[in-house]
């Protein structure tokens, strides 16, 4: 199983996680990228066709926002990421 969530700390707006993987990321009003699946909670699993769109949104992201873990995320775990 894969889980993503976006470290809104550190994301700069950039953009690219959402061209990426359009189905698993988008943007607040400041642009700032959250995880559709589960409003950025990191507690849903990514669907498996999904997972490539993960990877090159992971790969593509300049700030390492974007988190992925193959167990549900928690806010200890985000802020540690
Ligand atoms: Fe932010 Fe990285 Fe996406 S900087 S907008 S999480 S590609």
């Amino acid at each position: 199983a894969t889980y993503t969530v976006v470290n809104q700390e550190t994301c700069i707006a950039c953009g690219a996680c959402g061209a990426s993987a359009p189905e698993i990321f988008d943007y607040n009003d400041e642009g700032i990228a959250f995880a559709i699946l589960d409003d950025n909670l990191g507690i849903t699993e990514v669907p498996h066709e999904l997972e490539e769109d993960l990877k090159d949104a992971l790969d593509g992201c300049p700030t390492d926002s974007i988190k992925v873990s193959s167990e549900p995320f928690t806010c200890k775990s985000v802020q540690a990421g």
